[in-house]
């Protein structure tokens, strides 16, 4: 998605920029823009790729060693060179780069129209350019922190100010931004890739910081205070760079995970493997759960009732013929020893074997006889994350024949984003005190509430359950006490009523109800409440499972752990 980068130092900024942003390519985008800064701003932007952006720069005189960039991805208006990055004030004094979602963007609209501003593009970002002129007394940080507490949502922010030329300054809130610092330079960046290799130290700014970036140094402040934050060495350039300034890999690759389902969705469709009539969906771990929330979707479109099987069972399974029928597979590395035996034991019964996997050339994709590759880009962590979106989003696609999902599809990125903005700070903190928490769901909800709770037994060792919501009064509410949290993960407005009925029988018992949902009685009866942007019910586990990861690794961030590498766990199992 949007990537940013800026620059200051001894050299011309463009071509440094335009280096940076080829570098942040692979986030995807659809147009690119630079803004330089000297006496004044000069922005130079193009619709699509970065070739065009360097064809328009090819020619033009621009010394100024300051400046910032931008790759954008659209969402408020379409691709064209006026909704590009950087925007500029309406007097020119400012220009900024933003990634992010501004969630109150209607309000700060007729704000600037009420001020007499007119508004060139269709974006929420040009109304931070505008604010910020507006409240420009001569102070860019100042200001920036003032305009930076009135926005809602989330931002990564890059600001040029044309009197002060050689500063950048820079805000974020849930949107990655990092600082390099190098002798006579300073750099920012969405993420460790982006950065010139003149750059010794990294700086990864948290939430409501803001920062004035100038060549070799940077001033990072908090609620105005000036603040001393903790600097990386870049000894091992390549370590910084593939983290990108993430403290963990798991928190980085949760970030990938709207770009993530965005390839993934958009993948090719020509001559693309579609769902059968008989399907059984198989899988381990994460991808079983992925499977067991894609159930209901696969039954949608095919009309059929849909089997899901753990792949060390199907092979016990009584020797079911498998012809006319189509067995699906997901693993996210393809490598999966139990996955592979299931596969293999499918094809000898005969059925059509299809793998859904986000390594392309693995064991699985080469046993079975059709592959669909999910395309989240390397996954390190070991508790998976982009890969269980990437495969809801997988069987997405496989299912998209229907209009009404493959037009659920496309806003599936965009709300990935926005549930990365969900705060869960004060749920985590309940749930890193708990004892046995529970996870409970209906129908997609339910895989969505198993991933929940597998991510919070696999990184903070906590004994988390769960379970299939109307399963709770069979025996395991008996474990409910006063102040149990129970994660309720609600997306499907159908079920309200039920979901409504499993939180009273909670709460009767003293229990907690923490709310993952987007329906507003719901979200009533909980006592808290992480709430979720619209999406299609049979593809909302891609959405709702984001804040239960974040849960899971806030959670264990708080108790301690070692969350990239969890006591006893292996990113690919490949022992039966
Ligand atoms: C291991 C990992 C799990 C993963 C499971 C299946 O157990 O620790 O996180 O979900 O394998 O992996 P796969 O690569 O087949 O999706």
């Amino acid at each position: 998605m949007c990537g940013i980068i800026g620059y200051t130092g001894n050299k011309p900024a463009a071509p440094v920029l335009t280096k940076g942003l080829h570098a942040l390519e692979y986030r995807g985008y659809d147009s690119a823009g630079i803004a330089v800064c000297g006496s004044e701003i000069v922005t130079v932007k193009a619709v699509g790729r970065i070739s065009a952006l360097e064809e328009k720069l090819r020619g033009r005189d621009l010394p100024e060693v300051c400046g910032i960039g931008h790759t954008r991805w659209a969402t408020h208006g379409c691709p064209t060179e006026i909704n590009c990055h950087p925007h500029l004030s309406y007097g020119g004094k400012f220009a900024i780069v933003h990634n992010g979602i501004i969630d109150n963007c209607r309000n700060l609209r007729v704000l600037c129209e009420n001020r007499g501003i007119s508004l060139k593009s269709d974006t929420d970002s040009e109304l931070i350019a505008h604010l910020l002129e507006w409240e420009y007394r001569g102070d860019p940080l100042a200001c920036l922190s003032r305009v930076a507490a009135d926005l809602r949502g989330s931002f990564a922010l890059g600001v040029l100010c044309a009197d002060f030329p050689s500063d950048i300054y820079a805000a974020k809130m849930r949107s990655p931004l990092i600082i390099g610092l190098g002798e006579d330079m300073a750099c920012i960046s969405s993420d460790g890739t982006a950065m010139p290799k003149e750059v010794t130290s990294l700086i990864v700014l948290a939430d409501g910081q803001v920062a004035r970036v100038r060549p070799g140094s940077a001033e990072v402040f908090f609620r105005g205070r000036r603040v001393e934050p903790e600097r990386v060495k870049c000894s091992s350039p390549e370590i910084a760079a593939a983290l990108s300034g993430f403290p963990h890999y798991m928190l980085k690759e949760m970030y990938e995970q709207p770009e993530a389902l965005a390839r993934t969705v958009t993948e090719d469709c020509l001559g693309r493997p579609y769902l059968r009539r008989n399907v059984t969906l198989i899988g381990c771990g994460s991808s079983y759960h992925a499977a067991l929330a894609s159930k209901p979707l696969v039954e949608r479109i095919t009309g059929c009732s849909a089997e899901v099987c753990l792949a060390s069972e199907f092979i016990y399974s009584e020797k079911t013929v498998g012809r006319g029928k189509q067995a699906v597979f997901l693993s996210q590395s393809g490598e999966t020893a139990d996955t592979i035996a299931a596969a293999e034991e499918a094809k000898r019964r005969g059925y059509l074997t299809l793998a859904v996997s986000n390594v392309h050339s693995s064991t699985l994709t080469r046993v079975c006889d059709e592959k669909f590759c999910t395309r989240a880009g390397p996954e390190i962590s070991v508790a998976t994350t982009k890969g269980f979106t990437t495969q809801v989003g997988a069987l997405g696609v496989l299912a998209s024949r229907n209009d009404e999902i493959a037009a659920a599809l496309k806003e599936l990125p965009f709300a990935a984003e926005k549930a990365l903005a969900v705060e869960v700070g004060e749920v985590a903190k309940l749930i890193a005190k708990s004892v046995n928490p529970f996870f409970i769901g209906r129908k997609a909800d339910y895989g969505a509430a198993l991933e929940g709770a597998l991510k919070l037994k696999e990184i903070s060792y906590i004994s988390a359950l769960g379970i299939a919501a109307g399963e709770l009064k069979h025996g395991s509410i008996s474990l409910i006490e006063k102040g149990t949290p129970v994660v309720v993960v609600s997306t499907d407005e159908a079920l309200g009523e039920k979901t409504l009925l499993s939180m009273a029988t909670v709460r009767a018992r003293g229990g907690t109800v923490i709310a993952v949902t987007n329906i507003d009685e719901v979200a009533q009866a909980a006592d808290f409440v992480l709430p979720l942007p619209n999406v299609h019910p049979l593809l909302s586990a891609a959405v709702s499972v984001i804040p239960l990861q974040r849960l899971a690794y806030e959670a264990a961030l708080l108790l301690g752990k070692d969350i990239d590498k969890p006591r006893n766990l292996a990113k690919s199992v490949t022992v039966e």
